[in-house]
């Protein structure tokens, strides 16, 4: 793999995988859709993926080995109150992408997410777990993630769960991010008790997915951080973390606040696949915090 395409160099994960590409001394191409990045050290193409004839033109010219999609509509409950764009975007947006690095003989990697299960196992979830989407948005990842693999085998597809990370591009949030600033400003938060995910760190996860390639991985990855944590816990680390006030945090149960989309109890992701077939280990929650504050 020396040519690689990122379509979304201005999401959270897409950000960190253009910088970590051109660390590891890859031909990068990126792409924006709506955010241009300032990026000037990699060439930036526009290209909305629900555009067929442009996704081909686009992946046509660049002619890349391999082309990673962290791109999706990703704000869960507003994919619940628009389903149509959410799955114009995720699932035909894929196709589009899958069509396309077929017929110009590139592998496709898709990222997709760990509500794909529905959290009643009652712990992690492997890969072989069968997936039972209970909102909009997993029902369109979950299609993403067919798509990519019966475009081809040899395409791979990584889940991540709760990415979190310095936004250096665009004013978008995240969980952690959007504590620190919350707590920052005194307010107080209402964080469930009663769900459990994998915070993944991003520039963690985006290393993670360009070994995977490295490797040759084909297939499903399960790729998060190794603690199962709810959100309110999530809440404690960060504010012990970034000396914040951790009595602004307060726990809440799901039933408590009444979010558009329903959210499993417990979506944690094993990530024992990775690491037996390629020695990568991803950085904990607290280690990922501590860098943070460490490069704020
Ligand atoms: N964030 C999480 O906690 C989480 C958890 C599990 C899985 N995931 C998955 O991980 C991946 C990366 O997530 P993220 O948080 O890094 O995403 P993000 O920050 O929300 O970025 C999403 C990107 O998708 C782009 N996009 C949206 N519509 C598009 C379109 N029609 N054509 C081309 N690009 C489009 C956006 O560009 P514009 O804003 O410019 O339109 C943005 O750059 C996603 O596939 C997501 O489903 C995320």
């Amino acid at each position: 793999m020396q040519q690689v395409m990122i379509i979304g160099a201005a999401g959270l994960l897409g950000q960190y995988m253009c910088e970590k590409a051109v660390a590891r001394g890859l031909d990068v191409t990126a792409t924006f859709n709506r955010t241009r990045p300032e990026q000037r050290e990699i060439p930036l193409v526009h290209l909305d993926i629900t555009d067929p004839v442009t996704v081909d033109n686009v992946i046509t010219r660049a002619d890349p080995d391999v082309v990673f999609l962290p791109s999706a509509l990703t704000k869960v409950d507003y994919c619940e109150k628009h389903p149509r764009e959410a799955w114009a975007i995720n699932a035909e947006g894929t196709f589009n992408v899958a069509a396309a690095c077929k017929s110009a003989g590139a592998k496709l990697f898709y990222v997709s997410t760990d509500y794909v299960f529905n959290g009643e196992k009652g712990g992690k979830y492997y890969e072989f777990d069968t997936p039972d989407p209970i909102n909009v948005y997993a029902q369109t990842k979950l299609e993403g993630e067919r798509l990519t693999l019966d475009a081809d085998r040899n395409n791979v597809i990584a889940r991540v769960s709760v990415l979190y990370g310095w936004n250096r591009i665009s004013n978008n949030t995240n969980f952690v991010t959007w504590v620190v600033n919350e707590l920052r400003q005194g307010k107080e938060i209402k964080l469930f008790d009663d769900q459990h995910v994998t915070p993944t760190y991003a520039p963690d996860a985006a290393d993670a997915i360009l070994s995977i390639v490295e490797r040759n991985g084909a297939g499903l990855y399960h790729v998060a951080g190794p603690n199962c944590l709810t959100r309110y816990e999530m809440g404690e680390h960060i504010a012990d973390t970034f000396g914040l006030n951790a009595s602004l945090c307060h726990n809440a149960k799901a039933e408590d606040i009444q979010l558009p989309a329903k959210r499993g109890k417990i979506t944690c992701l094993d990530t024992n696949r990775m690491q037996a077939e390629f020695n990568i280990t991803m950085t904990s929650f607290i280690d990922g915090l501590a860098d943070m504050k460490a490069t704020e």
